[in-house]
């Protein structure tokens, strides 16, 4: 099966400045992919270099199966929703579709039916004639979703699509997202600041941090990294604590562990996050093993959010 993004090494540079390093990734056709970072990440320097408005400073890439050496040939089978998307505020919805319809070659006729097919998609069919000033900013990203569609493109990239709107514009964005991959088929690519939006949204994730990717898979199995438990309270008796700590000192999948600030007895336990670890109840066993009475023991999960927040920490390039 052809991969609808495929990207290897993809560098990006603007001076001295690195906006994008090293990546890598691939989407399987028909998926959503949702590209989290904070900003200054790299997610519009990306999509700008995957559309080929900029060229790469380094790396190679293919879009929709095409090299990005034929950048021409990507350009006709991708849309395209731009960070900061200007409108004619004069034209009506309906002649902006029209116009750029008829610029990907359809007849006068053939752009009219394009702009009405896609104005009922997007929901704004009953606002076709009023012109585009008058739209709210809801209406206007979904305006501009619809350019991206005119073409019926095979890869949708969207920077931000949401940005900057209230909740019910922001899940009609949303649900426009998901028929665009469910009903026409094809893959979406969207940037976002926000964890919801992917969760609810995306199945798979690309979290950017300083041009790199700290972290690639379905949502599910991100989620299920960052959920994993990265640390743990336990309590003991006060006149066990030398001896817990000695065997905590030497348990496997036991990164540290401190005195913890309040309770006498209670300790503060970092747990190792390589998936080959023992299971964090294991240390259970290693302290009843070594005689030491367990008073207390209670994981910290870590939210996606965290996760996110954890992997990005400190990092925004602006
Ligand atoms: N045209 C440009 N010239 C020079 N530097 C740029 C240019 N565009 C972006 N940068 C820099 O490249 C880095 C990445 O920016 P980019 O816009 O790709 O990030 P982003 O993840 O889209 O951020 P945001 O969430 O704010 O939209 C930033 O440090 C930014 O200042
Ligand atoms: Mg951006």
């Amino acid at each position: 099966m052809t991969l609808a993004v495929d990207a290897r090494g993809v560098r990006k540079e603007y001076g001295d400045l690195t906006a994008v390093e090293d990546l890598t990734f691939s989407v399987q056709q028909g998926e959503i992919l949702g590209v989290l970072g904070p900003n200054g990440a790299g997610k519009t320097t990306a999509i700008r270099v995957l559309t080929t408005v900029l060229a790469p400073t380094r790396g190679t890439f293919s879009v929709a199966g095409v090299p990005h050496t034929r950048a021409s040939e990507i350009r006709l089978r991708i849309g395209v929703l731009p960070e900061s998307a200007g409108y004619p505020e004069r034209q009506t919805g309906r002649e902006y579709l029209q116009y750029h319809a008829r610029l990907y070659g359809q007849s006068v006729r053939g752009a009219s039916a394009t702009a009405d097919e896609l104005l009922r998609e997007v929901g704004l069919h009953e606002r076709r004639n009023s012109s585009i000033d008058a739209y709210s900013r809801g209406m206007k990203q979904r305006l501009g979703i619809a350019r991206a569609l005119v073409n019926s493109p095979e890869v949708v990239f969207l920077d931000e699509p949401t940005l900057g709107l209230d909740p019910a514009g922001q899940r009609q964005v949303l649900a426009l997202v998901r028929r665009i991959a469910n009903q026409r088929g094809a893959t979406v690519l969207l940037s976002t600041h926000l964890l919801a939006e992917v969760e609810e949204t995306c199945t798979r994730v690309l979290i950017l941090n300083r041009g790199r990717v700290a972290a690639d898979g379905t949502v599910a199995e991100v989620s299920r990294l960052a959920a994993a438990p990265r640390s743990a309270r336990l309590r003991v008796p006060q006149d066990s604590v030398r001896e817990a700590l000695q065997v905590l000192s030497q348990a496997r999948g036991i990164k540290a562990a401190e005195l913890a600030d309040g309770r006498p007895g209670a300790l503060t336990l970092t747990l190792h996050d390589d998936p080959g670890r023992p299971p964090p109840s294991a240390v259970l066993c290693d302290l009843a093993n070594g005689g030491v009475p367990v008073l207390a023991y209670e994981l910290e999960g870590v939210r996606l959010s965290d996760a996110f927040l954890e992997m990005t920490e400190g990092s925004s390039n602006d």
